[in-house]
């Protein structure tokens, strides 16, 4: 799994939106992507629920505190669709 970071203080500089692009190309590339919204405001999350079924990517919202066991299922191969149980925050 590579690590790609993109970082800056200011709020509305564009994170996010790099990062949805990066990871659609990713997905374009048949590379096994998954979109983990930590932000609680979750407009990455929400974009990609704005998208068309066969366009969207595998997503959860998360809290911080799931990141590692997420990075860890996902790194395992635990990919489909994100559970949507409302009690977790993983892939199925
Ligand atoms: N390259 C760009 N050109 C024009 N608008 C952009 C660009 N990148 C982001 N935006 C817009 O700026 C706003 C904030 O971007 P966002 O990605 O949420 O920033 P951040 O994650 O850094 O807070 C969004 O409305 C987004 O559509
Ligand atoms: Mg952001």
């Amino acid at each position: 799994m590579k690590i790609l970071a993109i970082v800056a203080q200011k709020g509305g500089s564009g994170k996010t939106t790099l990062a949805l692009h990066m990871a659609v190309c990713a997905r374009r590339q048949n590379l096994r992507t998954a979109l983990i919204d930590l932000d609680p405001q979750g407009s990455a999350h929400d974009w990609n629920e704005s998208r068309e079924d066969g366009d969207k990517l595998d997503a959860v919202k998360a809290g911080s505190g799931q990141l590692a066991a997420l990075l860890k299922q996902a790194q395992a191969g635990g990919g489909g669709r994100p559970c949507h149980c409302g009690y977790c925050a993983s892939f199925r």
